[in-house]
Order: structure tokens, then sequence, then C-alpha cells
């Protein structure tokens, strides 16, 4: 193995209940610092995947090696998934799953006090992380009178707070708005920067565009990477994105006419028409 991967893979396979297989023989590299970015339509694996990542799920089959470290088993050996969440950290796509406490302030000093940092250091990234959300006025709210955009940013300073040296984000613009958005993205930019490791799970092509350095392809019914490279050589493979079903007919609307054909808005919003 070589010597930066965070993660190796080797033939991990996930199923439900013995029977509904999400994951089929996944062989997958991430490497330190890098912002992977796995695409893919519904249904195909992208969350199981990150469950997997993160030692909730214990693979059916195959092996998993996080930082050079076999944690396989993380998901039965309490002791192995500690050390793993000390490291890597998962926003979830359904933010109800992460919020619990009786407060937003709450929730996201869960993980922190968990981890036993003395209640002053709580309390100042806690605050930190809030005003970097645009949460501080939410703090003493339940989680339960949130949006759902908002308890997806709450979701996301859970996580944070912790300054994980992995992030694993499952559709993390889903039920955004515009603003959230590129906040958002601005922010995921910023953890690039400072060398963070991203894997991020989306079916928006324009995510991949903005913010990966490498792309993997998960197939509708392969349930593993059907392609993977560059942004630019993934998303110009329009045959790839359509057997994907990444790209779809679009209704558009030019003066009178609304008609539909394949594209994604990519991140200048140019698409060709005839
Ligand atoms: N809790 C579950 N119980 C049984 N089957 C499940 C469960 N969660 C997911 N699956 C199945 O596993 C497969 C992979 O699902 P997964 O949620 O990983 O896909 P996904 O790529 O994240 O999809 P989406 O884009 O809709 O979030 C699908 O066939 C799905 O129906
Ligand atoms: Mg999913």
């Amino acid at each position: 193995m070589s010597e930066e991967a965070v993660f190796e893979l080797t033939a991990v396979s996930y199923a439900y209940h013995g029977r509904i297989v999400a994951l089929d023989g996944v062989d997958l590299t991430v490497r330190a610092g890098e912002t992977l970015v796995v695409l893919g339509p519904n249904g195909s694996g992208k969350s199981t995947l990150l469950k997997v990542l993160d030692g909730l799920y214990r693979p059916t089959s195959g092996r998993f090696l996080a930082f050079g470290r076999d944690v396989t088993a993380a998901a039965d050996d309490p002791e192995l998934g500690y050390w793993l969440h000390r490291r890597v950290g998962l926003v979830f796509q359904e933010p109800d799953v992460q919020l619990f406490s009786p407060t937003v302030f709450d929730d996201v000093a869960f993980g922190p006090l968990q981890l036993g940092w003395p209640p002053e250091q709580v309390r100042a990234s806690v605050t930190r992380v809030l005003a970097e959300l645009r949460l501080a006025h939410l703090a003493d709210r339940a989680p339960y009178e949130l949006s759902g955009g908002e308890k997806k940013r709450v979701a996301l300073a859970t996580v944070l707070v912790m300054e994980p040296e992995v992030v694993l984000l499952d559709e993390p613009t889903a039920n955004l708005d515009p603003r959230s958005r590129a906040e958002l993205i601005d922010l995921l930019a910023a953890l690039q920067a400072r060398g963070r490791t991203l894997v991020i799970a989306t079916h928006e092509l324009d995510l991949a565009a903005l913010l990966a350095t490498r792309v993997v392809v998960f197939g509708e019914r392969e349930h593993r990477p059907i392609a993977e490279g560059a942004p630019e050589e993934i998303l110009a493979d329009q045959d790839l994105l359509r057997r994907a079903n990444l790209v779809h007919e679009h209704p558009h609307r030019h003066g009178p006419i609304v008609h539909s054909h394949p594209h994604w808005h990519d991140a200048e919003h140019q698409h060709e028409h005839d």
C-alpha cells in the first residue's frame, strides 16, 4: 500500500439483510489531501460506501484499510471504531440521523465532549463553527424546529467542530438555497486548501466540476466504480454520463418552444442548442 493512502478498499461488498446488494466488489483507494467526488445515480451505493468508510457498516466481504490499519471489523469493535472516528467524520444524507440533542448548541458540542475536550475549548470551538456556518442565531433552537437546509448545515457543524482529517459528505448541497450552497462550496474549498481529505457523494455534476481533484462514477446496476479519472475527463464523457444516468432529458424553454434534450449545467452554465 502506498504511504499516503487514507483508505484502501479491496473487493469490498455490502448487502443489506444479506440479500440487497449495495456494494459489489469495490476496489478503491483514497489518498491524503485529495477531494474525491463519488458520482452515481440513486441506489448505486454512494451512501453505503460512505458508511463503510466511516466504519459504521462492516463489509459483507472484502478488506478495508484506513491509515494503513485493517479496520474491516470497525463496526463490531468499539476500540477500532473509536480510533477511526477520531480521524474521520461523516455528514449523513439525512440530517435527522445526526441531530438528537435538546438544542443545536448541544448537538454540536456532543462530539467534542465525547472526545473529552475541556469545557472551555468545547464552548470556543462550538461558537466558532456555528459562526462560520451562519448558525449562531439558531444555537438555542431544538433540531426539530429547523428547516431542512438549516438541519443540513447543523449536521455539517457537528462534524466540522471536531476538525477531522477526513470529511465524508453525503449529498452536502441537497436542500440548500443558492446562498447556503455557495457558502458551503466555499467552506469545502477552504477545507481542501487546509489539506483535508474530502470524499463527497453526489449526483450533481457541477459539484464535481467545482471541487473534485478526482472523480469515480458508480454504476446504477454494477454497485461499484465503472469509471475513474480527472473531473475534466469524466465530465466530458457524455456517453458515460448518459449510461450512468447522470444526465437526462431536461425540459427547456427557448422563447415559445419548450423541448427536452440531455445536458447538465456546468460551472459556467453553458450548453449547446441546435
Ligand atoms: N436500509 C436499507 N435497507 C435495505 N436496502 C437498502 C437500505 N439502504 C439502501 N438500500 C439499498 O442499497 C442500494 C444502495 O443504496 P444507497 O443508499 O447506498 O444508494 P445511493 O447511491 O446513496 O442512492 P441515493 O442517490 O438515492 O442516495 C439500493 O439498492 C438501496 O435500495
Ligand atoms: Mg445516498
